[in-house]
């Protein structure tokens, strides 16, 4: 019990991400197909790779040629193997192209790099397209985790849209959770969490 304390109380003074990937650490299993759709510096697919182990299988998707690249980079110093993983620089409305294996976890961190270029941003269309193109791809149990940025113009339009998308599917075939500090500023970032539930 004091330990599960602990872990609770880590969560809430964490940021966002890290809030998430505490939460997926106690869902991602070893041999876990994943998939990262929006792959940038690659600190989440080091993330995922890390938890999957050797006999896991990573998808990864990035528009940025250097997004693949600072994946894979992360991936050889990790000795995540060659024939584990496929990167792939294409639009995750495409993902259906490549992945042909049942997926557990899907992973979005949307909005642009903080460091790079900021034209360079995750789309309202091209995302609710990339996740609608997700769903059917999820193994029963699956999850769909989404960070959200509305502090930017076309962050707030995504949000809303994903939030709208998400809210209208059935809850006899998926649950869906949000979360977002509410006393901190009103554009804080957001978490979405889609689970398969069906058969
Ligand atoms: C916030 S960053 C991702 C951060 C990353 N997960 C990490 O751990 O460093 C958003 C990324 O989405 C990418 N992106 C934008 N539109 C995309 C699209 N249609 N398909 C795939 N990636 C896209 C950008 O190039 C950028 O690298």
């Amino acid at each position: 019990m004091g330990g599960l304390t602990g872990d609770v109380m880590t969560l809430w003074i964490s940021r966002t991400t890290e809030l998430l990937h505490r939460f997926l650490e106690l869902f991602v299993r070893e041999g876990d197909c994943v998939a990262d759709c929006t792959l940038g510096k690659g600190y989440d697919t080091a993330f995922l790779a890390a938890r999957i182990g050797l006999q896991g299988y990573l998808y990864g998707f990035d528009i940025q040629a250097s997004a693949v690249r600072n994946a894979e980079e992360r991936l050889v110093r990790l000795g995540f193997p060659p024939e584990r993983h496929l990167l792939v620089q294409d639009t995750h409305e495409r993902i259906d192209r490549y992945i042909n294996r049942p997926v557990r976890l899907f992973v979005y961190n949307l909005g642009y790099l903080p460091e790079g270029d900021r034209s360079i941003v995750t789309r309202t269309d091209s995302t609710v397209n990339s996740i609608r193109t997700a769903l059917p791809l999820l193994e029963k149990g699956g999850l769909i985790s989404l960070v959200l940025y509305p502090g930017h113009p076309e962050g707030a339009r995504e949000a809303l849209a994903v939030k709208n998308f998400l809210a209208l599917l059935s809850a006899t075939s998926h649950r869906v959770m949000h979360w977002q500090y509410l006393n901190t500023k009103n554009d804080a970032p957001e978490i979405m969490v889609v689970q398969r539930v069906d058969g």
